[in-house]
């Protein structure tokens, strides 16, 4: 119908990409808050407080990684939208950028990066939703972008018109600052720096099911957990965590997540595709299918994806051990 036959209190109806419009304009952030301590207390009673206060985070798990050094980090995963984000740190950036910090005998460490809708994607192997997924209106899906070597990349939109590609290579020192006489580092992440936060949730398997996957697949995953962390270069991945997810008093879960940072996307997908641990992992699923049949499994896993934007990420280093994430690089 021609807009001039339109009745004169006529709005237009919202279009179906409104909500993508309104991500591009207000991108996502995924704040990860740690503290390298044997106990979190200190940490957790700034986040209390802060997580609580106004503009605070949308969604907030906890979780556990043990250092390759020797320790733990514990660690805060919290999502916003980048308004309110920006409002939030305006206040809570006073108690990180505090001089007590320096000297408290822990290390503290924050890692922000914001999750540009074009790029960005997250996949979960059921309906249930995780990580910022749980926190999502609905999805869509079955897809098609799934199941081939390239799917996790197809997924990013930007990647129609962008290989999304490292402008360096692996040796390049990552641009930094030293503050407090070196106590306290920012390092930038480069511009299509990849991360990922891939997750296991077993809390659903019983019997059999939940005796295999700890038994036969879980272990596997372990070991290509173990050959990201300690092998940067020949991977291209600055740093990968294995973390177990805790509950909201640090108690057990039966979840864990591989939180990795590789130099683009690309770095990923080639380890996913022909590095023997990943080829053991994806194997092992393949069997575990076969053996319980996909309609009967109750193992989720599921992952979110980002390519870095050049702008909106903040990373920091208080009085960590020098191989903490991308400290190293610094
Ligand atoms: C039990 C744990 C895991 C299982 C069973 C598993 C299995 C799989 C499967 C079946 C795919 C193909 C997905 C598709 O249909 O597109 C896949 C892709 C992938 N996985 Fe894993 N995975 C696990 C853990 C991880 C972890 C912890 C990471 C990284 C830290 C990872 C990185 C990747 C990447 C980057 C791809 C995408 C490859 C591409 O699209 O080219 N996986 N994995």
């Amino acid at each position: 119908m021609p807009r001039n036959n339109m009745p004169r209190n006529w709005e237009p109806p919202a279009p179906a990409w409104q909500s993508v419009w309104e991500q591009q304009a207000d991108p996502l952030i995924a704040g990860y808050f740690g503290i390298q301590a044997d106990e979190p207390a200190l940490l957790d009673a700034w986040a209390q407080e802060a997580f609580t206060a106004r503009h605070g985070p949308f969604a907030v798990e906890l979780g556990r990684h043990d250092c390759r050094e020797g320790g733990a980090d514990h660690l805060y995963i919290a999502y916003w939208r980048r308004s309110h984000y920006e409002r939030w740190w305006a206040h809570a950036r006073e108690w990180w950028s505090d001089g007590r910090r320096l000297n408290e005998g822990v290390g503290y460490w924050r890692e922000i990066i914001t999750m540009p809708f074009e790029r960005f994607e997250t996949l979960h192997s059921t309906t249930e939703q995780h990580g910022i997924g749980a926190s999502a209106d609905g999805m869509d899906g079955p897809i098609l972008e799934h199941g081939y070597p390239g799917g996790m990349r197809d997924r990013i939109p930007l990647s129609e018109f962008h290989d999304l590609r490292a402008a360096g290579n692996f040796d390049t020192r990552l641009e930094s600052r030293n503050v407090d006489s070196g106590k306290r580092v920012l390092v930038r992440p480069p511009e299509n720096m990849c991360v990922i936060r891939s997750g296991q949730n077993w809390s659903y398997c019983t019997g059999e099911e939940k005796a295999y996957y700890l038994e036969k697949l879980h272990p596997v995953l372990l070991e290509g957990m173990r050959y990201l962390r300690d092998n940067p270069a020949e991977s291209n991945c600055y740093s990968l965590r294995f973390v177990d997810k805790k509950d909201n008093h640090w108690g057990p879960t039966e979840q864990s997540f591989g939180l990795g940072y590789s130099i683009d996307v690309h770095a990923f997908e080639e380890w996913a595709k022909s590095h023997a641990t990943h080829i053991a992992i994806f194997r092992g699923f393949l069997k575990m299918v076969d053996t319980f049949g996909p309609e009967n499994m109750k193992l989720r896993l599921w992952h979110e994806v980002t390519a870095l934007p050049n702008e909106g990420c903040e990373f920091e280093y208080i009085n960590c051990h020098p191989q903490t994430g991308l400290l190293r690089y610094a």
